[in-house]
């Protein structure tokens, strides 16, 4: 199982139930979700990724919104999911109240994020990893006074200052081998050359790093992983 079927699980979807997939992006948590039977997943995101498939799928309503703005009734979800999210918000408080008022009495709701500094690449320059990571972790892309490259280590604060129970925590660190356009280590990859960019020297670098990757792939001895947490919150 990997990052997407795990908080499924946690979620614990019951047949027929209605899930939320909290800022879904193009829908692998949504995906997830569906494999698990419920009547009905809301995918919210601020941005229209949403995969076209799942947008036409009956069984999914998306909508563009806002995490603490939720365009849902009060206690109308069973269970909801908010991954790789938290990081993106300038108060995570807001998201987790937002969570709480649209669940029912009794639903659960899924707090997970990837702590990035604890990402793993194999390369042939492991000191130009950690310098090209430590610069990754600080320039995390920016849209709220939260966002950090440690959030996963930090839910259960937010978990703890939020109306939920804490019911349990959970980490992993799924192994990728993949690093080809579209794989999670080169989404990962992206950014660390974005956050490279603006110094010209280690951009040149960084470039040269991820060609060292994508050899890597070839050959089939590139790994990476990130540490996942996951904060499983009862109403
Ligand atoms: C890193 S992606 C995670 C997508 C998905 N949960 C996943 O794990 O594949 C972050 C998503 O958060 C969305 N997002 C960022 N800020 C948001 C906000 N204030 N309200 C709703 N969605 C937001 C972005 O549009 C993006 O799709």
């Amino acid at each position: 199982m990997g990052r997407f079927e795990n908080v499924a699980d946690l979620a614990a979807i019951a047949p027929e139930s209605v899930a939320l997939d909290l800022a879904c992006g193009q829908g692998r948590t949504t995906r997830a979700l569906l494999a698990a039977g419920p009547r009905l997943v809301h995918a919210v995101d601020v941005g229209a990724a949403l995969d076209d498939d799942l947008l036409l799928d009956p069984r999914v309503r998306a909508h563009i919104a806002e995490l603490d703005t939720l365009p849902l009734a009060d206690g109308s979800v069973d269970a909801a999911v908010s991954l790789n999210a938290v990081e993106h918000l300038a108060d995570v408080g807001a998201h987790l109240h937002e969570v709480h008022r649209v669940l029912r009495p009794g639903g659960t709701a899924v707090l997970a994020h990837s702590d990035w500094d604890t990402a793993l690449f194999t390369s042939d320059d492991d000191a130009l990893t950690r310098e090209l990571l430590d610069r990754f972790v600080a320039h995390v892309p920016a849209r709220g006074a939260s966002t950090d490259g440690f959030a996963g280590r930090k839910l259960l604060r937010h978990a703890a200052a939020s109306p939920f129970t804490v019911e349990s925590v959970h980490s992993w660190a799924d192994p990728h081998r993949r690093f080809d356009e579209g794989s999670v280590a080169w989404k990962v990859a992206t950014g660390i050359l974005a956050a490279a960019g603006d110094e010209p020297g280690l951009a040149a670098r960084a470039a040269g790093w991820v060609e060292g990757l994508r050899r890597a792939a070839r050959t089939g001895t590139f790994l990476f992983a990130v540490t996942d947490v996951a904060v499983v919150l009862r109403k």
